[in-house]
């Protein structure tokens, strides 16, 4: 099989296919995942957005962790490694932007936090919800070991204090893209980890990127269809041992 390449050299532009495509604006897709409004929603702290710790530092200190302490982290750190990750740094009349940039301002990743272990936050699957900085359970309960199994056996997952699961909504970068929007969601979500584990530093806490995992299995836990929505990376985060 080979696929990959095949894709690869399949969604290459090239001076005599590009162009001569318009945007059907009236067939965009969505920016933002609405749910029920009888779900619970937890605010999260206004992120300090001009303190930390100086870049270069991060840069330096950031290692892959993957040994937590059980303890429980504040909502506080929570609320600043979500809002470093991809929350909105910039509003306009027309847009919003975001700490992370995204091929075209589409922003196709959606975030899914499992939390573990967090102060003020029960145990749970959320969403984050980008424009309010808030988190909307969807499920309550400890999914860390099931997110642990799901990712080969990666017990990171398990005693991390939270879980990020990131996904992408592909026919909004479809909709400009086309088969061209599987390189860019990919490159999307790169930034918005490393912006995570830069971030995690700042708190004093650790980071680790998973990309080996059953897909079904975790979009199972975090209740996506796989097709429209599906997922493609995540990182575990806690205090470091
Ligand atoms: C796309 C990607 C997927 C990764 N998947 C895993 C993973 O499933 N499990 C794991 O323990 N580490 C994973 N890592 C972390 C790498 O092993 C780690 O970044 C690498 O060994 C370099 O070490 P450092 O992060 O400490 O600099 C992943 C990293 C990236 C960028």
């Amino acid at each position: 099989m080979s696929y990959g390449d095949d894709y690869q050299r399949l969604s290459k532009y090239s001076r005599d296919t590009i162009g001569g495509k318009s945007l059907d604006w009236d067939r965009k897709p969505p920016l933002y995942k609405q749910y029920p409004s009888n779900l619970k929603r937890f605010d999260l702290e206004k992120p300090d957005r001009s303190g930390g710790e100086p870049l270069y530092h991060l840069l330096q200190q950031r290692r892959s962790v993957r040994n937590y302490n059980p303890d429980k982290v504040s909502g506080s750190k929570l609320s600043q490694v979500l809002w470093a990750s991809q929350g909105i740094s910039l509003s306009t009349e027309y847009h919003q932007f975001r700490t992370a940039p995204s091929a075209g301002g589409l922003f196709p990743i959606e975030t899914y936090c499992v939390i573990n272990n967090v102060d003020g936050f029960p145990a749970g699957v959320y969403h984050y919800q980008v424009s309010y900085h808030s988190l909307i359970l969807l499920k309550e309960g400890n999914f860390g070991l099931d997110l642990a199994r799901a990712a080969l056996g990666q017990k990171m997952m398990r005693d991390a204090s939270f879980n990020l699961v990131w996904t992408a909504m592909i026919d909004r970068s479809k909709w400009k893209y086309d088969q061209r929007a599987y390189r860019y969601i990919y490159l999307d979500a790169g930034h918005i980890a490393q912006n995570t584990a830069l971030a995690a530093v700042s708190c004093e806490l650790g980071s680790c990127q998973i990309g080996a995992f059953f897909d079904e299995e975790v979009e199972q836990i975090i209740g996506v269809d796989g097709e429209e929505e599906f997922v493609i990376y995540m990182t575990s985060v806690g205090r470091p041992l």
